[in-house]
């Protein structure tokens, strides 16, 4: 009697045990498909967003993002600044070099050269630390300290020129970086404001970008020019698309464009026409709209400190030029900025130290 009782007992503590060696195997099984689950998740998420080879894979993808003028349309900036060195350039910069180096043009050991107003040669100087070219970036005076050094932060030589009237000038950055081309062995010449090609790379990237962004809704586009090359290929790209998007170019007042050949100096970097270029296709750009120095400069504190947009002053410009005709847009319209880079670039300039910037905003 006793014997058939430990067996029961034997039985029923090795059930007993059979069920919790079950279950705790229902539950591993449970926690590896949870794992599976997340490493299947993590590896996209890493695959997709986080994880690339160089800074130049990088590239683009660049967020829209609301800006609350008192308008019954929709206002959106493209933060370009958020590109790996600081600005759109890094889109077309990479393009040039890239098709310079599918065509033969460019081979390992040769020295980039361009002349820039300091984000294309910041662009340039970021492509070249990575792909190991030596780079040397001809730029006027007025460029501010901070893209200056980061210019040469990357490992870049710049070479500073006056800042002239017009572009032909022997003294220009422009003729200073041919000079110093046809003087260098084994050098290229990316040449920014004459190759067609910059407005192409705009065309590739930018402008399918922000129809993708915007699911194609975009009725106004604004973009500073100083080379006409984000203008002009985000411009193509939205006409092809839908002729009636209005496409609209913000230029400096005192430019050659602006003043009909007779240019004073301004201080708003990186926009302003100063030159009849090849880059510029006018046929797409609806309307040119003209902003002084100081209205550009007005709006980057309201940005800075109403949104907590740090914007450099070409962004300044596009934002100045786009709220003084908020109200005048309709309900269904969809307006994109570019916002070209950041205020990080201009802070020893003291734009931003205005307080208690005033803009009329409306409700997101
Ligand atoms: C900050 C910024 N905004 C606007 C522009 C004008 O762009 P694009 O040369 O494509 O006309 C530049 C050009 O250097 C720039 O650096």
């Amino acid at each position: 009697m006793l014997f058939v009782i430990q067996k029961i007992g034997f039985w029923a503590i090795q059930a007993r045990v059979r069920c919790i060696l079950a279950s705790i195997l229902g539950i591993m099984e449970e926690f590896d498909t949870i794992l599976q689950k997340n490493a299947n998740s993590t590896e996209l998420r890493v695959n997709t967003f986080m994880m690339h080879n160089t800074p130049l894979d990088a590239i683009g993808n660049t967020p829209l993002v609301r800006v609350p003028f008192d308008s019954p349309a929709t206002f959106y900036a493209k933060l370009e600044y958020l590109n790996p060195s600081g600005s759109m350039k890094d889109r077309s910069a990479l393009f040039l070099v890239t098709q310079a180096e599918q065509q033969g043009l460019l081979k390992p050991g040769y020295t980039l050269i361009d002349a820039s107003s300091g984000n294309h040669g910041i662009a340039l100087a970021m492509i070249g630390a990575i792909k190991g070219y030596s780079v040397i970036i001809t730029v006027s005076e007025k460029i501010s300290r901070e893209k200056l050094d980061a210019i040469q932060a990357y490992g870049a030589q710049v070479v500073m020129c006056p800042s002239t009237a017009v572009i032909e000038d022997p003294h220009s950055y422009h003729s200073v970086a041919k000079k110093i081309r046809e003087e260098t062995p084994n050098s290229y010449m990316v040449n920014q404001y004459f190759n067609p090609l910059n407005a192409t790379a705009h065309y590739s990237s930018l402008g399918p970008e922000i129809i993708k962004q915007t699911s194609g809704t975009i009725t106004h586009f604004f973009s500073g020019a100083g080379t006409g090359g984000t203008l002009s290929g985000v411009g193509k790209y939205l006409k092809e698309y839908d002729p009636a998007i209005k496409v609209i170019g913000i230029d400096a007042a005192n430019s050659y464009r602006a003043t009909q050949g007779n240019p004073q100096p301004y201080a708003v970097e990186g926009i302003g026409i100063d030159f009849i270029s090849p880059v510029m296709d006018y046929s797409v750009v609806d309307a040119i709209e003209t902003v002084s120095d100081a209205e550009a400069f007005s709006m980057l504190p309201i940005l800075a400190q109403k949104m907590g947009v740090l914007a450099g002053p070409s962004s300044g410009a596009v934002a100045y030029a786009v709220q003084k005709q908020a109200k005048k847009f309709a309900p269904n319209d969809v307006i994109v900025m570019i916002f070209g880079d950041s205020g990080r670039a201009y802070l020893t300039k003291n734009f931003y130290t205005v307080r208690g910037a005033r803009m009329v905003c409306s409700s997101i």
